[in-house]
């Protein structure tokens, strides 16, 4: 079973869009986005990290913000840059990876990290990164699979690469470490979604 790096979603970029087209893709984007939308504020900076699709950061961009999407994987910023051909206010595209985020701390009012942790060797070192992008009074949106999807953390595989699942007390362990405390989540028995808000 391979780890994920870039190479792993430049190969599955096309399933992966697939699956987005799919009803199962979209009735979740949907539902995601229902979830996240009450909290944006109408202008402000984003970033949305593994943000290959570019339906989020579309969205983000009609919304009122501007965007900022990184993606470890070439083939899936080339799709989110197709998604956003066009748009008004269109995201700007980085390639690079949730390790070594090159934005400094507190930058954003909005960071999005929606189905990539689970594919992150060192998940809760991701995550911290990810909190410290949040800028004082600032929303993180984190959407993950829980841990025991696939048997109590143990690692299983979709679109041809590993993923592993998070445990809740560990993303509120580490968010309340960097500053940020949960005001909103729903989970079900796979999936993870909480929102958070940085101190100010
Ligand atoms: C399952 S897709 C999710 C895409 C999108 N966020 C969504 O919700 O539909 C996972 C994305 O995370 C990216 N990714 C995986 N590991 C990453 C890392 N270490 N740093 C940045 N992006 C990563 C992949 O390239 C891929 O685009």
């Amino acid at each position: 079973m391979s780890t994920s790096n870039g190479q792993d979603f430049d190969r599955g970029a096309a399933a992966y869009a697939a699956y987005l087209e799919s009803d199962e893709g979209r009735r979740r984007a949907q539902t995601t986005w229902g979830f996240v939308s009450m909290y944006l504020p109408k202008a402000g900076r984003a970033l949305d990290v593994g943000g290959g699709g570019g339906m989020l950061a579309k969205s983000l961009s009609q919304a009122g913000l501007r965007v900022v999407v990184l993606d470890r994987s070439a083939a899936m910023l080339a799709q989110a840059v197709r998604v956003n051909d066009g748009a008004e206010t269109p995201p700007h595209f980085l390639r690079g990876a949730i390790e070594g985020l090159p934005f400094g701390t507190s930058v954003f009012d909005v960071v999005t990290c929606h189905a990539v942790l689970e594919y992150v060797p060192k998940q809760m070192f991701g995550l911290g990164h990810l909190a410290n992008t949040v800028a004082p009074g600032g929303l993180l949106s984190l959407e993950t699979f829980r841990a025991g999807v696939s048997g109590d953390g143990e690692p299983d595989e979709v679109f041809g690469i590993a993923r592993r699942g998070i445990r809740c007390g560990d993303v509120h362990e580490v968010l309340a470490g960097h500053g940020l405390s949960v005001f909103a989540s729903r989970h079900d028995a796979r999936r993870l979604h909480v929102l958070a808000r940085a101190r100010r």
